[in-house]
């Protein structure tokens, strides 16, 4: 039994929330997006202010929704990175002055493992009785896709703990792709959302953007060359006076189809992989054998897809991942499944993953020292 408490202040946002045994009892987020807009981005200095005047009242409230009381609170855990640092720095600060203060183990989480892991998370029920959620218990390894506004990556979990990186962005992530594209089109700051609602509206097939990286052997992802590509025609249609509301639309639909496929052809990529954890690209044989039944399975370690950060709550995305996850299991009999989290508020950041991945080491009874504990803006996970 454990109630941990949870500290995220890695971007624009300011959260904390209550974790007990995998359920989630609160999770308070304070915005800063009204702040950042009109810079069209994060500005590092005001975030840093805002999270200094909001993060007390957030701790407050998610103590008081949860309905627990400093007492209960068996540990403290904080986002230690990867982040903007001055904004890494008030949420450590304020869980360092907690710890000592009530005398509570501290402990430091890496911010992409919430990602990684937030889809594990129950929501607490109506009648407040809490189950066994015994996220320990189940079929280990799983594939964790990380899609947010500073992350693209594929995570194989052997267990909740032990992570392997198996593909990432080398340039911008997904959400940053978005967002910048959004700018173009004058859509405001954060763009993702709002794509999502236009691309309803727009025809995917109007505007042609390349599939990125399709001659790499390997699962990494690459966003920067559709970002040209999108400059581009949207300044050719300034040119020629036709950005109009259709061609936005239009634009917005492309844009988002041109994103998700390349995460799509990278992860079938990786789905029909010979040996993931030695990262071994499908060759052409294999491809040509699975067409023709002759092979039948691939060995995939995992059953389980778990989806996480702010682009995760695009349905579209997830539409077109059940997709791949229906067709590969026609062609190899392997049964994938894709398991979001239970509400899209756990996509974006939010610190209830982080209290959640606190419950993680503090089964393992990983604590980070007072004095040790630093932020690190660029902290990989291993
Ligand atoms: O996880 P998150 O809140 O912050 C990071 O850790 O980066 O992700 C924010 C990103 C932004 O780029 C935002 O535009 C994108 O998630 N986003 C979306 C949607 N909602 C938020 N992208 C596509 N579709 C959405 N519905
Ligand atoms: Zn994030």
């Amino acid at each position: 039994m454990s109630i941990i408490l949870g500290i995220d202040t890695s971007c624009d946002d300011s959260s904390a929330a209550i974790i007990k045994d995998g359920w989630q009892l609160s999770n308070i987020v304070a915005s800063q997006n009204q702040i950042h807009r009109q810079y069209g981005g994060v500005f590092p200095t005001l975030a840093k202010q805002a999270h200094r005047e909001n993060l007390p009242a957030v701790v407050a409230m998610a103590l008081k929704q949860a309905r627990v009381q400093w007492s209960d609170i068996d540990a403290v855990a904080v986002t230690k990175g990867p982040g903007l640092a001055p904004a890494l720095e008030v949420g450590i600060s304020s869980a360092k002055n907690f710890a000592t203060l009530y005398q509570k183990p501290l402990i430091a989480v890496n911010h992409l493992e919430g990602h990684a892991v937030s889809a594990l998370i129950k929501p607490l029920s109506k009648k407040g009785s809490v189950q066994k959620n015994d996220w320990q218990g189940e079929s280990w390894p799983k594939l964790a896709l990380v899609i947010s506004g500073g992350h693209s990556e594929f995570i194989l979990i052997e267990k909740p703990g032990q992570y392997q990186k198996l593909g990432y962005t080398i340039d911008d992530a997904a959400g940053e792709c978005l967002d910048k594209v959004g700018r173009l089109l004058n859509l405001g700051y954060p763009a993702g959302a709002l794509i999502e609602e236009f691309a309803k509206k727009g025809h995917a097939q109007r505007f042609v953007l390349p599939l990125p990286m399709t001659d790499r052997p390997d699962f990494n992802l690459s966003f920067s060359g559709l970002k040209t590509a999108a400059r581009q025609k949207i300044a050719e249609l300034e040119n020629q006076g036709q950005l109009d509301q259709q061609a936005i639309f239009d634009f917005a639909a492309s844009i988002q189809e041109a994103v998700f496929n390349h995460i799509i052809y990278k992860l079938e990529r990786l789905l029909l992989s010979s040996n993931l954890r030695k990262l071994q690209y499908p060759d052409r044989k294999t491809f040509k054998n699975l067409q023709t039944k002759k092979e039948k399975s691939l060995a995939l370690p995992f059953q389980e897809i778990l989806l996480g950060g702010g682009v995760a709550a695009n349905t579209c995305l997830r539409q077109k991942i059940r997709h791949i996850l229906q067709a590969h299991q026609k062609l190899t009999k392997q049964k994938i499944s894709l398991r979001t989290p239970y509400s899209k508020k756990l996509c974006a950041d939010n610190a209830s993953m982080i209290a959640f991945a606190g419950e993680i080491a503090f089964r393992k009874q990983k604590f980070a020292k007072i004095e040790d504990l630093e932020r690190q803006p660029n902290l990989a996970l291993s």
